[in-house]
This record gives C-alpha cells, sequence and structure tokens, in this order.
C-alpha cells in the first residue's frame, strides 16, 4: 500500500488483485476470525432448518404427510417473514451482538418444541416448533451479515460476507446427510434430527460474549467512542486505529445530520429509493431464481427425473452447493459482486432451459435423465457463485449505518416472502405445467439478468461512505457511479491494510 494508486492502475489487475487479498487475508485477527465464525453459526443453523425438511417425511404415518410438509415448509418462511421484518428495530434497540445472542432463545424453543413433538404425539408441537425456528432464522438472515459486514475490513467484505452463505450450506448438506434413514432420518431418531439444531445453539452462546460489539454501531449509533476503539483494536489487532475512526466519523457527521431513517423513509427519499429497489431485486433474484424449488422438493424432483437413487442425488447437490459456495469466497474480492451475480444468473437461465428439455424428451430418450441431474447439479452451482451469497451482504454494503437497519429488514422480508411464495406454490405449479416448470425460472432468471447489468454498481473495495455517496448523485449517475467506482476502487482496496496505507 506504500505505493498506492498508481502502481495499481499500471499493472496487472489480476495478479495485483491476487495480492491484495492476501494481504487483506492477513489482516484477520483472531478475535475477527472468532467473531465471524460465531456469527455465522446462526447461518448454519438457517441451513440446518432449510435442509432437514427433506428427512422427516417417510416416517410421518402418509395420511398426515403432505399437509403437514407443506404447512412446515410454509410456517417455517412465515416465521421467517414476521421476525426478518423486526431485525432493524430489535438490532439498533440491542446492538447486534446482544440482539443475536437473545435469538438464541427462539432456536432453544423451536428446537425443543420439534424434537418433543413426537414424545408428545403432538404434530401441532411440531408445526409451532417450524414457526419458532424461522422465527429464529428469519432474524439470523439479517444480523449475522449485519454484523460481519460492520466489524470486516473493507478488503475482505464481500469474502467475509459470503461466510454467511458457506455456512447455511454448510447446514443443509449436514442436515441432507444427518437425516439418511441410515442415520438419523428414521422413525425412532428423527425428534434427535431436528432437535439437535439446539447444538449450535449452545456454542454460540458460550462464545459471543468473547466476541466485540460492531464498532461502527458503538460509535456511529451510541456515541461510544472509547468502546468502539477498544473494539477496532480488538478486531485489527492494531494500537493505532485512528484512520478507521476517522472514516466513521465523517459517517457520522452526515448521519447526524439527517433523520432518522425509517422504513417509509427508504422509500420516499430519493437518495435511498434506488438502492432499496436494488436490495429489493437482488434478494427476490435469489428466491424467484428456484433454488428453494430444489432444496425443498429435490427429492421427488430427481425422482421425476428418473435418477435411480434421489436421495444421494440430494446430497450430490448439497455437496455442489457447498464447492462452490468456495469457489465463490476466493473470486468476490477479485472478479467483484456484479459479475459474479451476472454470471450466476446466466448460467441458472441455460441450466434450467437443460434441465427442461431434458425433462420433456425423458420418456424417449431415457439417458435425458442425466442430463436432468447434471443440469441440477450445474443450476446450484451456478446460484452459489453469485445469487446464493451476494445479496446477504450485498445489501448491508449499499446502505451506510443510519438507514442499513431499516434496509436489512426490508430486504429480509422480501427475501422471506418469495421464499415463501416458492416453498408454498412450487408443487400446485409444477403440476400444472409439468416439465415446463422451470422455464418460468428460466424467464425471472433473465429478467434479473438484464436488472443486474443496467442498475447494480459494483460495491467491491469501496467504504460504506463511498456506496452511499455514489447514490446521493442521483441518476443518471450509474454511468459516472461504475466509473468513479473502477477508478477509487484499488485505492480503497488498500485501506485497511497497514498503518502504512495511511
Ligand atoms: C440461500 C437462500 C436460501 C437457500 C440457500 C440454498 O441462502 O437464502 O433460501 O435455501 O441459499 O443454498
Amino acid at each position: 500500500s506504500v505505493y498506492g494508486q498508481d502502481i495499481v492502475c499500471a499493472t496487472n489487475h489480476t495478479f495485483l488483485d491476487g495480492v491484495v487479498f492476501l494481504c487483506a487475508l492477513q489482516t484477520v485477527t483472531g478475535t475477527l476470525a472468532l467473531s465471524v465464525f460465531t456469527a455465522v453459526l446462526g447461518s448454519f443453523q438457517f441451513g440446518y432448518n432449510i435442509g432437514v425438511i427433506n428427512a422427516p417425511q417417510k416416517p410421518i404415518p402418509s395420511s398426515t404427510l403432505t399437509t403437514l410438509w407443506s404447512l412446515s415448509v410454509a410456517i417455517f418462511s412465515i416465521g421467517g417473514m414476521i421476525s426478518s421484518f423486526c431485525v432493524g428495530v430489535i438490532s439498533e434497540w440491542l446492538g447486534r451482538r446482544k440482539a443475536m445472542l437473545i435469538n438464541n432463545l427462539f432456536a432453544f424453543i423451536g428446537g425443543g418444541l420439534m424434537g418433543m413433538a413426537k414424545l408428545s404425539r403432538s404434530f401441532e408441537m411440531m408445526i409451532l416448533g417450524r414457526f419458532v425456528i424461522g422465527a429464529y432464522c428469519g432474524l439470523a438472515s439479517g444480523l449475522v451479515p449485519m454484523y460481519v459486514g460492520e466489524i470486516a475490513p473493507t478488503s475482505l467484505r464481500g469474502a467475509l460476507g459470503t461466510l454467511h452463505q458457506l455456512a447455511i450450506v454448510t447446514g443443509i448438506l449436514i442436515a441432507q446427510v444427518l437425516g439418511l434413514e441410515s442415520l438419523l432420518g428414521s422413525e425412532e431418531l428423527w425428534p434427535v434430527l431436528v432437535g439437535v439444531t439446539v447444538l449450535p445453539t449452545v456454542l454460540q452462546m458460550v462464545l459471543l460474549p468473547f466476541c466485540p460489539e460492531s464498532p461502527r454501531f458503538l460509535y456511529i449509533i451510541r456515541s461510544q467512542e472509547h468502546h468502539a476503539k477498544s473494539g477496532l483494536r480488538r478486531l485489527t489487532g492494531r494500537q493505532e486505529v485512528g484512520d478507521m475512526l476517522a472514516e466513521m466519523k465523517e459517517e457520522k457527521r452526515r448521519m447526524d445530520m439527517e433523520r432518522k431513517v425509517s422504513i417509509a423513509e427508504l422509500f420516499r427519499s430519493p437518495m435511498y429509493r434506488q438502492p432499496i429497489i436494488i436490495a429489493i431485486l437482488l434478494q427476490l433474484s435469489q428466491q424467484l431464481s428456484g433454488v428453494n424449488a430444489i432444496f425443498y422438493y429435490s427429492t421427488s424432483i430427481f425422482q421425476k427425473a428418473g435418477v435411480q437413487s434421489p436421495v444421494y442425488a440430494t446430497i450430490g447437490a448439497g455437496v455442489i452447493n457447498c464447492a462452490f459456495t468456495v469457489v465463490s469466497l476466493f473470486l468476490v474480492e477479485r472478479t467483484g459482486r456484479r459479475t459474479l451475480h451476472m454470471l450466476g444468473l446466466s448460467g441458472m437461465c441455460g441450466c434450467a432451459i437443460v434441465m427442461t428439455m431434458a425433462l420433456a424428451l425423458l420418456d424417449s430418450v431415457p439417458w435425458m435423465s442425466y442430463v436432468s441431474m447434471l443440469a441440477i447439479f450445474g443450476f446450484v452451482a451456478f446460484f452459489e457463485v453469485g445469487p446464493g451469497p451476494i445479496p446477504w451482504f450485498f445489501v448491508a454494503e449499499l446502505f451506510s449505518q443510519g438507514p442499513r437497519p431499516a434496509a436489512m429488514a426490508v430486504a429480509g422480508f422480501a427475501n422471506w416472502t418469495a421464499n415463501f411464495i416458492i416453498g408454498f406454490g412450487f408443487q400446485y405449479v409444477a403440476e400444472l405445467c409439468g416439465p415446463y416448470v422451470f422455464l418460468i425460472f428460466a424467464a425471472l432468471l433473465l429478467f434479473f439478468l438484464i436488472f443486474t447489468f443496467f442498475r447494480v454498481p459494483e460495491t467491491r473495495g469501496k467504504t460504506f461512505d463511498q456506496i452511499s455517496n455514489t447514490f446521493s448523485k442521483h441518476s443518471p449517475a450509474m454511468i459516472d457511479m461504475d466509473l468513479d467506482m473502477e477508478l477509487g476502487k484499488h485505492s480503497t482496496e488498500l485501506d485497511y491494510l497497514g498503518e502504512e496505507g495511511s
């Protein structure tokens, strides 16, 4: 960073991006690693409870099966919808860390209810448990990316943000594996399968007290400079944190001049309208891509596609899901959010078309079952390259400290509502459209691709203040903004790398 921007501009970008990334990795202190790990235990729970839904289907008597299954898929998202809407208020009132700590109560209650449902012979308890655990996940889906985004150094914000999704997909995979009939997915053991969700909860509760509260929250919202400073020191391992504090000071100064940002204000103010629309559409692009049609109904989709061992194919999809999230983790600070998101959307769109053709030809060409399986794997892989991880942390990036909580609430609500629509509606639409159901997703994916191309800016390497500033220069600033970002990118990528940088 001593050499600064000129050298970066004059030299090979990919090489330097790699160097910047590796240097940035060295800024990961033990406290930062611990804090991110502890926070994403919440994301892990979220994934576990998505993945677990496939398993208890079989042991439950078939008469109640269909109702119970669709109900527990739906009620989970309703819990998430309601609680995600409260993320803003709760995170401002309690702070990010305490909110995550208290959220664990929901996990205990939800896990307990689900785990005891069989013993009490009450499927109402199971449904209620799914609702409560959904509420836990809704809060976690807002609190975790917000906390991680706020404590991460600028140059690693995307990579650390992707860990939220990595923990979700790991949770899905572990639930899929544990849900095998030979493990915990059996008649006797499924209560254990749904109940073990309390284990990561305990671990998170033990570790959270050792993690610092978000210094941005402490300083900008609570005006606690002293505490913010000591948090920054622990997170960065540096004694001198004046440059970071100065950046926050600027953000605070600007925020103090504005009115408090409510949800209504997000839509009213021309400064926030554009980023909130982008945030909502990105979340919709994640859910309306149809990925959860695969994750909630994978086994029956694979069955229809003529795959011989659908359960193992489901696990195969889970493994691919994890592997490609790791790919995204390494690419996101180099390739940028926008490019990866577009790559993911276009790949998914292509796979959805191939899948449709394969399903339509299945009766006449038997080997089409392999093609459709590969298309499903490709669909999942492309999802994790961009649309899976990016929307979650991108929302936190688009907004500065003032409007961020309200924006996270609106975006989370959009995500969970779309999740609900797919979880509940997919089966009916699939019955109606037969093999052509994925064409609907292909059309939606194309729309989101076009939207991203024209409207979504690159945020890589920019501070929160710089990002929100670009939106205050009203449209038609999109072109200006992209240009600005390209020029400013490398200088700001370096601004967290060490004392010499400032
Ligand atoms: C994202 C979505 C979630 C989905 C998962 C699949 O986290 O929010 O709904 O099930 O990715 O990997």
